[in-house]
């Protein structure tokens, strides 16, 4: 499997911390049968791009080091999680910040109360400088929950879905369970990923869990969502 979501790079944001602590959910994640995890520190309100992508860069390649040798047969991807606002298409080019430096762009919207007005604008700006958005998580935003028709409005742009596998178990309340089903099995979201920050809480992706999802949730869909659609995505080729 291909997780393309994940805070597993220390010292980057609010996933893992330590050196350790990441080498602890790279296990974990090569346990539960990923072979690839995209590198996606939140990208707020750096100054610089470059910065970030430099600081990312270090610490993605001490981060493999460290794989070889400890023997933990992971591969890293870079990227980054684009927290959209007004603000972030003034910090000028945004291509180091892609999914391992194709057009797809991970990002995400506020999940409290905003101008959901705003996101559709957001997602043309992206488009327009030439990104496939990778929408994630959309079943945990509060906005989208009163605003039903957004998800259709944002697919009419060419977003992609990305919902988080452990909503589809249900640690995001039932709400987001039911939406996060909804999605995949309608087919509007065609990717899943770990998003994961800690190795308790919220672990990586893990195909020991998928016996507790619930039916509907094929494993059709679990092989397009973690593999042939995020290869799609790391090799830059459209998701059909
Ligand atoms: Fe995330």
């Amino acid at each position: 499997m291909i997780d393309i979501h994940s805070h597993i790079l220390f010292g980057m944001d609010d996933g893992a911390q330590t050196p350790e602590e990441s080498l602890e959910l790279c296990r974990k994640a090569r346990g539960g049968g990923v072979r690839i995890v995209v590198c996606t520190p939140h990208f707020t309100d750096y100054p610089l791009i470059s910065d970030f992508a430099r600081e990312r860069d270090e610490r993605l390649g001490e981060l493999s080091d460290m794989l070889d040798k400890n023997g933990v047969e992971l591969s890293l991807a870079a990227g980054a999680e684009l927290f959209l606002s007004d603000d972030i298409f003034s910090c000028g080019d945004l291509d180091a910040l892609t999914l391992n430096g194709s057009s797809y762009m991970l990002c995400e919207f506020p999940l409290g109360p905003f101008n959901i007005r705003r996101a559709p604008l957001w997602i043309e700006e992206l488009t327009e400088r030439g990104y496939i958005p990778v929408v994630a998580h959309p079943e945990r935003y509060y906005e989208f929950y009163g605003h039903p028709t957004i998800i259709d409005e944002l697919l009419d742009f060419g977003v992609i879905f990305q919902v988080n596998f452990d909503s589809l178990l249900g640690a995001n309340g039932e709400a987001a369970k039911a939406a996060a089903a909804r999605l995949v099995v309608s087919g509007k979201a065609q990717l899943i990923a770990g998003d994961s920050h800690d190795s308790l809480y919220r672990p990586p992706v893990n195909k020991a869990l998928f016996a507790e999802l619930d039916a509907e949730i094929t494993d059709r869909i679990l092989k397009r969502c973690l593999i042939s659609n995020p290869k799609a995505v790391l090799s830059d080729k459209k998701i059909f």
